[in-house]
């Protein structure tokens, strides 16, 4: 993503910095941080406070994230069954989710808060969305998978094996997921964030 964007603004006076939220050293710097989908830091404190430092005083910060621990429950579903079919169990078992996620707005307004940030709104929406079977199974991949097919998320060794049953029972589950158009309602329950720093 940086790559293409420093391809499409060659000219512009813009600079692009590739790190870690969690170890951002900015002080005082921007007037605005947006967060898109990458609300899963390790710890979300440390990178909120971050964000706060690095905002002059009447920044804004906006975040839009999946939210809640059911963050997509046709994901979920999936992943259920990755759960309890015999040729995955054994690995998932040994899985540990690298996301962070709170259950409620109330309790994400709350974080921000505790790092100084007065928030403007937060909540949280269930967005509904419409894809073909190629187009889930691709949201999934370049998001999700990131994670759940991670070898630094396992204490044990991921397989091929392990890997392709894992994506065939993913595809299966949305299989039956979809309606008669071979269509997919694809639910995300999401964050929208937004604070300032007074
Ligand atoms: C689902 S992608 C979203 C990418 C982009 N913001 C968008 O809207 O398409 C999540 C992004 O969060 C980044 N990420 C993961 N952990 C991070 C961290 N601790 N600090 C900053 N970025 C992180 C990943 O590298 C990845 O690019």
């Amino acid at each position: 993503m940086i790559r293409k964007a420093i391809q499409r603004s060659r000219g512009l006076d813009i600079v692009y910095e590739v790190k870690s939220a969690e170890d951002m050293d900015y002080e005082d710097n921007f007037d605005v941080i947006f967060c898109n989908s990458a609300f899963q830091f390790k710890d979300p404190e440390k990178a909120v406070r971050n964000c706060y430092r690095a905002l002059r005083k009447n920044g804004r910060i906006g975040v839009q994230a999946p939210a809640k621990k059911v963050y997509c429950p046709n994901f979920v579903e999936a992943i259920e069954m990755v759960r309890s079919d015999d040729r995955t169990k054994w690995t998932f078992a040994h899985f540990k989710e690298p996301w962070f996620f709170l259950e409620t707005a109330e309790e994400y307004r709350s974080l921000f808060e505790k790092c100084g940030f007065n928030v403007v709104f937060s909540k949280i929406e269930t967005v509904t969305t419409e894809h073909t079977l190629e187009e889930v199974f691709k949201v999934f991949s370049t998001g999700a998978v990131v994670g759940y097919l991670n070898q630094d998320c396992y204490d044990v060794e991921l397989t091929e094996d392990y890997v392709s049953a894992f994506k065939e029972i993913v595809k299966k589950a949305f299989e039956r997921q979809s309606d008669e158009r071979g269509v997919v309602r694809l639910k995300f329950n999401r964050l929208f964030l937004v604070a300032v720093k007074s």
